[in-house]
Parts: C-alpha cells; sequence; structure tokens
C-alpha cells in the first residue's frame, strides 16, 4: 500500500480505526473520518504515532448531504486521486428517526452516505490506477427487501434489528449495482462483513434497541462483550482484505465473510426489483449518479 491513498469513514473509532490501523502499517496515507474533531485528531496522532504512516482526520456528519458534499470537497481540494475507499461508518436508531434532509437515518448513514459518497469522490477514485471501493454490512443481511418500506414508511422494526438488517442487505444491493456499473472503469466495489466486535456504536445501543428476549441477559452481554468481543483487528482484517490484497486486485461485487473468504450474496441483494428500488432512491433523495 506504499505510496496509496485511502478513506476510512468512521475510523476514528472502533472497527474503522482499526482498518485505518492496519492499512497505515502496510504503508498507506490514511484519512479518517468522524464527527468529533477532537476525537479525530486524538485518533490520527496515535495511528501516525503507532504505525508510522501519515494519518489525517477529516471531519463530517455522514448522515448529511452537505457534510457529504463538503468531505468530498475538501479531499478533493488535497488529493489529486484516491486509491481506495472503505465506507465503514454505520449505525442503528431504536426508534423510526429522520436526518436533517429527512431521510430515515439507518437508511441514510448505511445506504445514502456510501452511495453518496462514492458518487462524490468518482473523479478521484478514476483518477487512480486500479480503485477499490469497499463497503461494509453487518447484522444479518439474508432477508428480503421492501422497496416500499426502504425508509421504515408503513413499520420501524427496530427492536428486532429487522430494520438495521433491511438497510445492510439494500447496502449490498446498492454495493452490487454499483460494481456492475463501474465494471470497465478500472475500479471494483466489494463488501465486507467485519463479524461482531465490542465498539463504542453497540455500547451505546440501548437495551430497547435489542430483541425482548434478549433484553434480561442484556447486563450479562455488556459484561461477556468487552472480554469476548474486543480484538477489534480481527472485525477489521476483512475491509483490510478487500481494500489491500493482491489476491482480489480487479475483481468486483466480491462478498467476503468475517475471515476474508468469498461468501454467497444474500438472495435479497440481488432481486432485481430490489435492486433497482434501493438504486432509484439513492438516485432520487442524492440527485447524484455515477
Ligand atoms: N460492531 C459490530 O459488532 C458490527 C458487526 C457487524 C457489522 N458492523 C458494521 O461495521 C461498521 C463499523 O462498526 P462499529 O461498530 O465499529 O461502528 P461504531 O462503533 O459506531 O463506529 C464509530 C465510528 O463511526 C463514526 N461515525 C458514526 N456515525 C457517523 C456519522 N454519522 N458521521 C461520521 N462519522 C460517524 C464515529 O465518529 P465519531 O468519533 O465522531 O463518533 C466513529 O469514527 C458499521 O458499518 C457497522 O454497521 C459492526
Amino acid at each position: 500500500m506504499q505510496g496509496k491513498t485511502v478513506m476510512v469513514t468512521g475510523g476514528t473509532a472502533g472497527i474503522g480505526r482499526e482498518t485505518a490501523r492496519g492499512l497505515a502499517l502496510l504503508g498507506a496515507r490514511v484519512i479518517i473520518v468522524g464527527r468529533n474533531p477532537d476525537r479525530a485528531r486524538a485518533a490520527a496522532a496515535a495511528l501516525t504515532a503507532a504505525t508510522g504512516a501519515e494519518v489525517t482526520p477529516l471531519i463530517a456528519d455522514l448522515s448529511s448531504l452537505d457534510g457529504l458534499r463538503g468531505l468530498a470537497a475538501r479531499f478533493a481540494e488535497e488529493h489529486d486521486r484516491l486509491d481506495v475507499l472503505v465506507n465503514n461508518a454505520g449505525g442503528m436508531t431504536p426508534e423510526r428517526r429522520l436526518t436533517g434532509d429527512g431521510v430515515e437515518f439507518t437508511f441514510a448513514v448505511n445506504v445514502l452516505a456510501p452511495y453518496a459518497l462514492t458518487c462524490l469522490l468518482l473523479p478521484r477514485l478514476r483518477a487512480a490506477d486500479a480503485a477499490r471501493v469497499v463497503n461494509l454490512t453487518g447484522g444479518l443481511p439474508d432477508g428480503t427487501i421492501d422497496p416500499a418500506n426502504l425508509q421504515a414508511e408503513k413499520r420501524f422494526l427496530g427492536w428486532t434489528f429487522a430494520h438495521y438488517n433491511q438497510a445492510k442487505t439494500a447496502l449490498m444491493a446498492m454495493s452490487r449495482s454499483f460494481a456492475e456499473r463501474l465494471d470497465g472503469d478500472g475500479i471494483t466495489v466489494n463488501v465486507a462483513y467485519p463479524g461482531h466486535a465490542y465498539t463504542p456504536g453497540n455500547q451505546a445501543t440501548p437495551a430497547r434497541a435489542f430483541p425482548y428476549l434478549f433484553r434480561p441477559v442484556m447486563p450479562l452481554l455488556k459484561l461477556v462483550g468487552p472480554l469476548l468481543l474486543s480484538d477489534l483487528a480481527k472485525s477489521a482484517r476483512s475491509s483490510v482484505h478487500l481494500a489491500s490484497s493482491p489476491d482480489v486486485a480487479g475483481r468486483t461485487a466480491l462478498y467476503v465473510d468475517a475471515r476474508s473468504r468469498i461468501a454467497t450474496w444474500p438472495k435479497g441483494a440481488l432481486d432485481p426489483e430490489a435492486q433497482n428500488a434501493v438504486w432509484s432512491l439513492c438516485r432520487s433523495l442524492t440527485t447524484l449518479t455515477p
């Protein structure tokens, strides 16, 4: 990764920070994106000290279209090409919530932000030699996508993770469409499953976001979580692999599991009607197209 420029969203904490560390250790110049300027500056300084690589912070709220546009513009001012974009940041809410743009939050952060940021950074990705885009899925992305409920317009099943699961399946559907559209452009688009990790995101998830049956054992999960799921480097492996390994050079539309093995795409993400619905919604909400 010597000489390569990489952007990792959500790179100031959790799995994204470990992904940034992994790629910096391979010699990449890494830009980490987070919302909180102090956390971002501290993370960049710590990663630079730990890896000897150039790690710099950029601040943006990825749930906001203005935030995404500002991020891409600031990146483009300082860099003439982007070799790897890791759309790592994700999230969920226990209740249906809208962003300032009026987009349902889970869809905005997990699906719309990767779509918009990839579109906005395409000129810089095209300027690189064989650029890679890596999108992170999660939850149980093996259900169906309801095209009429992408923003939980009909119902929001936060407490079963159903909406988060659907958003991650929709991200995968969008990633497949993106890979097909960029095929022949020299840019690959692949999806990584990180596996479970004890991160700020899931530490902050309130009990009411969990299925009822889980709630009584929540205190136990809080106790064992740090013991069993603290090795974030394990959860960053699949992203680092797709971002850097020569084994996947030039290969697009791959889905890899937490051990970086090629996995079968969930049926829901391959459904043409669902792919079209997700793509159309992303295009109309952002007015961006690759
Ligand atoms: N953790 C798991 O068990 C697990 C399992 C499967 C899949 N995943 C997926 O893996 C990815 C990383 O998960 P994680 O648990 O490491 O996440 P996390 O703990 O929530 O990650 C925190 C990082 O994301 C940034 N971030 C969150 N929302 C943002 C926003 N709206 N704008 C800009 N930055 C934002 C934070 O920035 P600040 O410092 O500003 O807060 C921080 O850098 C996500 O896509 C998640 O869905 C996680």
